[in-house]
């Protein structure tokens, strides 16, 4: 698992178990699909939203096994919508990994990743979860696959601009970490209020997670990172820092290498440039910190307890991530 939880034994602890979770209940299946899976399973990622689910647990009645449970589904969740994802971005490695579509091929991806969606559905019916949060969680999934369809519609074009973009990433990515929070403070019996805040504080970390991860394509590392990087631009996804730049594109510059539908390897140079020249990474970082701010700020309004002071910590990790 990632270095994140490392500092919090018991949080590691309980998201090894969230792993043996997720291990024990895709065995049964299919031989070839539990070796297809179990890798990325092992190797773990982040387990952040799986990790949110358990920390905002502990703000209410904490039991352990429903709530782990729910972390499972999560995580498996996520899972589901990255295998899917590295399908539609052709990408060759997750979590240092080979993708499953590169491995196995996208026909058997795309029947891996339903299986793993159907499956979140099976262990949600294993303990009495509220009907609320069934269908939180079938409304989350709504509104990531929304997220893809209307990132996917503005490919390689440079009509896309920063409300659209803010609009995607609040559905693809924030809609989870949000629901992460969600679903661990009302399962715990938190009353309203309390989830509500924690909901923010999820949205908000949801919104800087993604514009780090977009950034991280222009300036990451791809052995840290476990994934490729330059790979958006490639596959025509004209993230923040592009948006940032053309703002500044009066003589329509950028636009122009933009709006064909596959690059040259000067082109890819070109827009690299172009984006440092119009400050596209500066000002992106800029809306990190704003995000991590109102994080923050929803953080402070928590009650007192060792969850927020992880919380606090682990969102200022996140800021600083290379991964
Ligand atoms: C990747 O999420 C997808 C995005 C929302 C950017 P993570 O970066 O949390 O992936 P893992 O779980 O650590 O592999
Ligand atoms: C996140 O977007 C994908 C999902 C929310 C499913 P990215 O496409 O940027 O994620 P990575 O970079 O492949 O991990
Ligand atoms: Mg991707
Ligand atoms: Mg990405």
């Amino acid at each position: 698992m990632s270095e994140f939880w490392k500092n919090y034994p018991e949080i590691f602890e309980e998201l090894n178990d969230v792993k043996n979770i997720m291990k024990k209940s895709i065995k049964g299946s299919d031989a070839y699909l539990n070796n297809s899976i179990i890798p990325l399973v092992e190797q773990g990622g982040k387990m952040l939203r799986p990790a949110f689910v358990l920390l905002s647990g502990k703000f209410g009645e904490y039991n352990g096994e429903k709530i782990r449970n729910i972390a499972a589904v999560v995580e498996m969740l996520h899972l589901a919508t990255l295998i899917h994802d590295d399908i539609i971005d052709n990408s060759k490695l997750r979590r240092g990994c080979d993708t499953i579509q590169s491995k196995y091929g996208k026909d058997f991806a795309v029947y891996a990743g339903d299986y793993l969606f159907c499956h979140c559905f099976d262990m949600l019916s294993k303990h009495d979860y509220s009907m609320e949060n069934l269908r939180n969680v079938s409304k989350a999934i709504k509104k990531i696959c929304i997220g893809e369809i209307r990132q996917n519609y503005f490919r390689y074009t440079s009509k896309i601009n920063f409300n659209k973009y803010i609009r995607i990433i609040s559905g693809k990515t924030a809609a989870l970490f949000s629901l992460s929070f969600m679903l661990g403070a009302s399962e715990a019996k938190c009353d309203l209020p309390l989830v509500r805040t924690l909901g923010k504080v999820g949205y908000n970390i949801g919104m800087a997670f993604q514009i780090i991860d977009d950034l991280l394509d222009y300036t990451g590392d791809i052995e840290k990172l476990g994934k490729a990087t330059q790979n958006d631009l490639k596959q025509g996804y004209y993230t923040l820092p592009i948006i940032f730049a053309l703002e500044e594109d009066k003589k329509g510059e950028l636009a122009s290498i933009l709006d064909s539908s596959s690059f040259e390897k000067d082109d890819i140079k070109a827009i690299f440039e172009l984006v440092k020249k119009f400050n596209g990474i500066e000002k992106s970082k800029a809306l990190v910190e704003r995000y991590s701010k109102k994080a923050f700020e929803n953080i402070k309004k928590l009650p007192d307890c060792e969850s927020k002071m992880i919380l606090s910590e682990v969102l200022q990790t996140l800021i600083h991530r290379k991964y």
